[in-house]
């Protein structure tokens, strides 16, 4: 049975993985899910999984040595997949040095401890061993606004915000592993994700949940910054088509050309609320436009995002499956059903971020 040593899995995107894994492989895989339980990490995400046999769950910090070489001692790891990191643009811009610690130290003492545990005497790797580094489009930079413009795997480095230098210089130690030791690596490098259990700080679950609350819709800076949005389902699938079916030592971008605007996403929010608050639901009567408040743009704003997935199509055969609009009302539909979630994990830190974050922001324009 294949062991797969999760990191960041009590978060988003983990979490979906691991539902993805065990929905796909069943009792012919096992995975053990290492996270520190950030405000990020949620051990109620992987509630439908936490009783399987073939699960397990350890708290302990990525850039903790001892603890990590423990796992890999006690257990024979076939594969790493390695998504713990901060991952809030925001918060790098005010507290950049937790990203430098989780993000570069922590992908550091995952490496080491991989390739010491799969090394063999002669400076090569057991067989079948497989890293899997999972990064992001925002390395790369930003792009003009210009519709032919795209994000390839060659494009060179250029990241601007203290969390994009951080994971640019996580994903150069992992190609420093496969340049040095030939270690059985591969790097992904995905566009912006929505879905289900997504921490309400990133802008998707943030309208949605600030919407069905009455609350402003904070748009940073003109609201013509374009992300290229993907359904989480469709990223979690083609990490392990990656592990497949991909060749070691590649890099591949992943994302679906669904390239829009910040507005347009609210827009699209709030019509898809409209449309699915049933009939006598109170809250029809506030979910509008009116709530859409301009504010002070983020620093160091990336304009536009967007991914060529051209590498990916034709090597791994991976395409996306869910279209936005069928995404999101998914979503939507998600959060309608699990409320408590939200309810949790707004509760005590969530205020006080809110607060800070966007207390203090400058007002500039209502709807517009
Ligand atoms: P997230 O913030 O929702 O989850 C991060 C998880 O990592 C949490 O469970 C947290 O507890 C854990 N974690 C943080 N620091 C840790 C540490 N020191 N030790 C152990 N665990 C720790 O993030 P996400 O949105 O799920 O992103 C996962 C990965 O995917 C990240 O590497 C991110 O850079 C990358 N990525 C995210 C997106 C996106 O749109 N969200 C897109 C492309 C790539
Ligand atoms: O591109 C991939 C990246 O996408 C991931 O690597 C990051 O982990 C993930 O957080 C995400 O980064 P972004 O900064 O693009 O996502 P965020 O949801 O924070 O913001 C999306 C866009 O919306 C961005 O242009 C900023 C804007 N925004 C965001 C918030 C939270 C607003 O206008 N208002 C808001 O309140």
């Amino acid at each position: 049975m294949r062991t797969y040593l999760v990191t960041g899995g009590a978060g988003f995107i983990g979490s979906n993985y691991i539902h993805y894994m065990f929905g796909k492989y069943g009792d012919r895989i096992r995975i053990i899910n290492v996270d520190a339980l950030t405000y990020a990490g949620n051990l109620e995400n992987l509630k439908d999984v936490e009783n399987r046999e073939n699960y397990t769950f350890v708290k302990a910090d990525i850039c903790d040595k001892g603890a990590i070489s423990e796992i890999f001692a006690q257990n024979e790891i076939d594969r790493v997949v390695h998504f713990a990191a901060e991952s809030h643009v925001d918060r790098s811009i005010r507290d950049p040095e937790v990203f430098v610690r989780t993000n570069v130290l922590g992908t550091a003492v995952m490496l080491n401890c991989a390739k010491a545990a799969w090394e063999l005497p002669d400076g090569s790797f057991q067989e079948g061993k497989k890293f899997l580094h999972v990064s992001t489009d925002e390395v790369y930079g930003s792009l003009p606004e210009d519709d032919n413009a795209f994000f390839y795997e060659t494009t060179p480095y250029d990241p601007h915000s203290p969390y994009s230098a951080s994971k640019a210089s996580s994903d150069l130690l992992v190609k420093s592993y496969m340049d040095t030791y030939h270690f059985p690596a591969n790097i992904t490098n995905c566009s912006n994700n929505y879905g289900p259990y997504q921490f309400p700080e990133k802008l998707i679950p943030l309208i949605i949940n600030n919407a069905l609350q009455g609350k402003k819709l904070p748009v940073y800076g003109d609201g013509r910054n374009v992300r290229d949005w993907l359904f989480v389902e469709d990223h979690v699938r083609a990490i392990d088509m990656v592990q497949e079916k991909g060749r070691l030592f590649e890099t591949y971008n992943i994302g679906g050309h669904n390239e829009k605007q910040n507005i347009e996403i609210i827009r699209i929010i709030l019509e898809a609320l409209q449309e699915m608050l049933p009939a006598n639901d109170p809250r029809r009567a506030y979910v509008k436009e009116d709530l859409i408040t301009y504010v002070e743009d983020r620093k160091g704003h990336d304009r536009r995002y967007a991914i060529a997935p051209d590498k990916i199509r034709a090597e791994v055969g991976w395409e996306p499956e869910t279209m936005f609009q069928e995404g999101i009302r998914k979503t939507i539909r998600w959060f309608f059903e699990n409320e408590d979630w939200m309810k949790n994990v707004t509760s005590g830190g969530y205020q006080k971020y809110y607060d800070e974050m966007y207390g203090g922001r400058k007002q500039i324009g209502e709807n517009r």
